[in-house]
């Protein structure tokens, strides 16, 4: 049994190492962004995820797909909470592939959304789970146990981290950015500040766009956040209750055979 755990710790620590080697060997800048979701008890903003729905529809969503994720799912407790008839509505400007009208239709929402429309974009649905904002030091990961592993704050870092440079190489531009490893990236600057206009009035500065859409693709690749923290909640006092259940049986199961070795002294 001890064998086993350090041979699977090893594994664990192995791969965060390498993972950690492999994403620090450039020096970027991730900053660490509060978002309403972190610590064991941070949940999704419901009013956060809306805005970050309409950057990613009205920015990002013009290159990016999140073929993931479903748009019913827009409606789902824990996630933006549209209405039923908003969803609806949503899906209806996307056109998917039908296979059995063998022709494109206006989505619904048991439709996912759109893969990328641009072939070089990655897909977003799972982005913030995929890359990690915090490493080190030394490669040991230990900023990841206080900070967490930081998608969203690594996704928010890229959008505000443009320098304004920029350079050509083989018939491609690349732009300087902080964030991203290598220091330059194909994808133009998104985002400017003042690039969609909110409906309740929220700043749409640069830095609380970027950290909208963040939260957003956060929500896309982990929507069942919330539900997971309070099913760990309920875990940790159903221990903490059967922890100290076995505490008193274990002291009433010995108690005589204690009480006869007193004697016996
Ligand atoms: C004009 C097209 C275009 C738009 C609009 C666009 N992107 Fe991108 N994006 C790209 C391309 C191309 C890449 C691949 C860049 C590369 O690998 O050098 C990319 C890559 C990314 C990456 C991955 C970076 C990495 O670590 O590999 C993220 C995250 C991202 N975009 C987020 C966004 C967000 C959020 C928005 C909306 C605010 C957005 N993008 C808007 C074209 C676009």
């Amino acid at each position: 049994m001890i064998k086993k755990l350090t041979a699977s710790a090893l594994v664990v620590f192995g791969l965060s190492t390498s993972g950690a080697l492999a994403a620090g060997a450039t020096d970027t800048h991730i900053e660490d962004f509060d978002f309403s979701f972190e610590g064991p008890f941070g949940t999704y903003d419901v009013n956060q995820l809306q805005r970050g729905l309409q950057v990613y529809t009205e920015i990002c969503s013009a290159c990016h797909g999140l073929k993931f994720v479903p748009l019913r799912t827009l409606g789902d407790e824990g996630g933006p909470m549209l209405p039923e008839e908003q969803v609806i509505e949503y899906s209806k400007q996307y056109e998917v592939y039908d296979a059995e009208l063998d022709d494109f239709r206006e989505a619904v929402p048991t439709d996912h959304f759109p893969e990328s429309n641009l072939e070089t974009a990655p897909d977003l649905s799972l982005m913030a789970k995929k890359r990690a904002g915090f490493n080190g030091p030394y490669g040991l990961g230990i900023n990841q146990f206080f900070k967490g592993i930081g998608g969203p704050e690594y996704i928010a870092s890229l959008l505000v981290g443009y320098t304004g440079e920029e350079k050509e190489q083989a018939g491609v531009v690349f732009y300087e950015n902080t964030a991203f490893p290598g220091g330059w990236i194909a994808m133009a600057p998104p985002l400017y500040g003042d690039d969609v206009e909110y409906a309740d009035g929220h700043s749409t500065d640069l830095h609380h766009l970027s950290e909208d859409v963040s939260a957003f693709l956060m929500w896309t690749a982990e929507p069942k956040m919330m539900a997971r923290k309070q099913a760990g909640f309920a875990g940790v006092i159903f221990l903490t209750v059967l922890a100290v259940l076995l505490y008193l049986t274990n002291k009433r199961i010995w108690a005589p055979v204690k009480r006869r070795m007193k004697e016996e002294n």
